[in-house]
């Protein structure tokens, strides 16, 4: 895992605008992958979400794995995305809710799930193909965009939106790697 970085944007003449909260990190192996959801997944609460966007075998489940080992679910190594229902609850230290939305219809048909229930629940709640439903996710949430680059390496793009979000990212400790 390297490469990751806050950008700093600047206008033309070179003054600072604003600092990007955005990290990229570029993974070289799955491994490489699952430690960076551990990272994440170790300061991970309650009520918080994860939003994933990635095309298949991006390795959006990888990550995931990563984040459930760091929450302190046991034998990651099963952890599937959900094949016929939508969502698998697991325990760690607080209750880990893994939706995936491959084979949801459309945003109307998540309207009756009640994943709102998920959000403000127990635990914390990650979702693969998070970009269906929009207008159902919560405003506060760290979207993480995965990009396949090579046979084993991945871009993986971490963009908390809310205060908590930001802060978990400068926690992670991933800011001094410049
Ligand atoms: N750097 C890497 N990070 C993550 N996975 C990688 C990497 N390099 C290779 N892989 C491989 O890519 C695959 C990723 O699969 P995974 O199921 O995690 O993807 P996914 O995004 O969840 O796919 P799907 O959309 O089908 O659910 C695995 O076979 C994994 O070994
Ligand atoms: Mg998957």
């Amino acid at each position: 895992m390297s490469g990751a970085n806050y950008h700093e944007q600047k206008d033309e003449k070179g003054e600072e605008l604003q600092e990007s909260k955005d990290l990229v990190f570029h993974s070289k192996s799955p491994s490489d992958t699952l430690r960076l959801g551990r990272r994440i997944g170790r300061l991970l609460h309650q009520g918080d979400v994860v939003a994933l966007v990635g095309e298949l075998g991006t390795g959006k489940t990888q990550l995931i794995k990563g984040l459930a080992s760091g929450i302190g679910v046991r034998r990651v190594h099963y952890l599937t995305s959900p094949s016929f229902v939508l969502v698998n609850e697991y325990t760690g230290k607080i209750p880990f809710y893994h939706i995936d939305l491959f084979r949801l219809g459309g945003e109307k048909e998540a309207q009756g799930l009640g994943l709102e229930e998920y959000f403000q629940g127990k635990g914390v709640t990650v979702i693969e193909w998070a970009d269906r439903i929009p207008s159902l996710l919560p405003g506060e949430l760290l979207w993480i965009y995965l990009y396949y680059t090579g046979k084993q390496t991945r871009s993986i793009e971490l963009i908390p939106k809310g205060k908590r979000y930001e802060e978990l990212l400068r926690k992670c400790g991933v800011e001094n790697v410049k």
